[in-house]
């Protein structure tokens, strides 16, 4: 046990709370960025003439060693620290004697570990942003396939309208899009650099806030150093957007389960992202779509395990919020490789363009259409409704479509109807003549491609 703070103690530390208070064995990971805001910090402090500049050189190429050190491998994550922070520097003293033991003056712990947290959140959210970008690609390049794949449009999971599998994926493209909306939003709000909040009330040392805020990356410094300290916002808000992918996800791999089953072959998922059984020879399984389906409520629990440490806690920092790390940590393993993983199944998924047209044109999902049709000739939509409620019975009655019946049982019905009704109820026609903006018709798709085509080159 190598602490930072003996000085006051009479006793050790009794071994099964050190274990319990050690964060060493998850926060490794935020080795980067603690040495990163340890090499602003000290060039700031030589800056403001708080450390020579031969005891600044020396803490840099201390840090620097580490780093090297650390990425190769010769330097391992022993146990005995109870901390990134105390790992690293425990280690700079160890390589660089007294300049080492100089670096944490005007800091604490505290607002460290919020700076590292911080910065590990905004690298993270680049990396989501990417990963989501490439799906946003992957469906722009199916749309632009699908512009004239038929299908039904579900309601209640009943065949409603014919629509295409664009349009379908088209409403994932605009989620995706949210939700790199709210990454970016995430990442403006949290850009603002605690370093030199000091434990809660920031320090008597003459600090440069603005120099460590700008040489880091951040906007500016944040206001209030209790705050600072205590803030875990940006977490939990990236944790929101973690699980609002999660759920675009959930439900796109949902309606991928459903379309690969052997009542719907909408489509088919590759050999490379599916699974076999261990006793029924025929099976194969959809075991990445519900495996990203199942890791959501991981994510969402990350998120309310979050939510709820932090609901009680008094200003300003407690050693609760340690436990903004863990669930976190994997949550955020989790929806990257989720998406990643969801990207690939999807880019190499088969559509089976007959059935899903096939599946269109069995289930009355022209009959809006047919109402339609009478409306044009002047019925009133409420009689057309009922009018074409009738034709449905009939259909149903003799096991046909719509564009099976005869005109002479479509007169029995509605003199209304004449010759060019076939045509109004076509699969073409239903889907075609849909043309406002955001609706399924392919003029109205290719404008939307349009600016997603845009939207991808920004
Ligand atoms: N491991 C701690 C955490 O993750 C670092 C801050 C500790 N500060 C303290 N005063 N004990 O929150």
């Amino acid at each position: 046990m190598a602490q930072l703070w003996g000085g006051r103690f009479t006793k050790e530390t009794d071994r099964l709370v050190y274990n319990f208070n050690a964060s060493l064995s998850f926060d490794k990971r935020l080795y980067k960025q603690d040495i990163k805001g340890s090499m602003a910090h000290a060039s700031m402090l030589a800056k403001q003439g708080i450390l020579t500049e031969l005891e600044k050189e020396e803490i840099l190429s201390g840090l620097q060693e580490i780093l090297k050190d650390i990425e190769s491998g010769k330097l391992e994550f022993s146990p005995e620290y109870e901390d990134i922070h105390s790992f690293v520097e425990a280690n700079l003293i160890a390589r660089k004697g007294d300049a080492g033991k100089k670096l944490h003056t005007g800091r604490s712990r505290n607002d460290q570990v919020a700076l590292d947290m911080k910065m590990y959140v905004r690298d993270e959210i680049q990396e989501t942003d990417e990963l989501l970008k490439e799906l946003l690609e992957t469906l722009q390049k199916l749309m632009e396939e699908n512009l004239h794949t038929y299908m039904p449009g579900f309601t209640h999971l009943q065949k409603a309208q014919p629509v295409t599998a664009a349009h379908h994926l088209g409403a994932y493209f605009e989620m995706f899009k949210r939700d790199r909306s709210r990454l970016k939003d995430t990442g403006k709000r949290l850009n603002l650099c605690p370093l030199g909040s000091g434990a809660l009330a920031g320090t008597t040392y003459p600090l440069n806030r603005e120099y460590t805020a700008q040489a880091l990356g951040f906007d500016g410094p944040t206001l209030n150093s209790m705050d600072s300290v205590a803030d875990r916002d940006y977490l939990i808000e990236f944790l929101s957007d973690l699980s609002m992918i999660m759920m675009h996800l959930s439900r796109f791999c949902e309606e991928m389960i459903l379309w690969n089953s052997n009542e719907y072959q909408f489509v088919e998922i590759d050999d490379a992202y599916s699974t076999g059984s261990s006793i029924m020879p025929q099976k194969k399984n959809p075991d990445i779509a519900e495996l990203v389906r199942g890791k959501t409520g991981r994510v969402y629990g990350a998120l309310m395990s979050l939510l709820t440490t932090m609901k009680g806690i008094p200003l300003a920092y407690n050693k609760d919020m340690q436990e903004d790390k863990e669930l976190a940590f994997d949550a955020m393993d989790t929806a990257k490789g989720c998406i990643a993983l969801f990207n690939g199944m999807l880019s190499t998924l088969e559509f089976k363009k007959e059935n899903m047209e096939k599946s269109a044109k069995n289930g009355f999902t022209n009959a809006t259409d047919a109402a339609d049709y009478l409306v044009n000739k002047g019925v009133p939509f409420r009689d057309a409704h009922g009018i074409v409620g009738r034709l449905v019975l009939y259909c149903l009655e003799k096991n046909i479509s719509l564009d099976e019946m005869s005109l002479e049982a479509y007169k029995a019905i509605s003199p209304v109807f004449e010759e060019d009704i076939y045509e109004a109820i076509s699969m073409k026609n239903c889907v075609e003549k849909r043309n406002t903006i955001g609706a399924p018709g392919s003029e109205a798709m290719k404008e939307v491609l349009k600016q997603n085509k845009k939207y991808l080159e920004e």
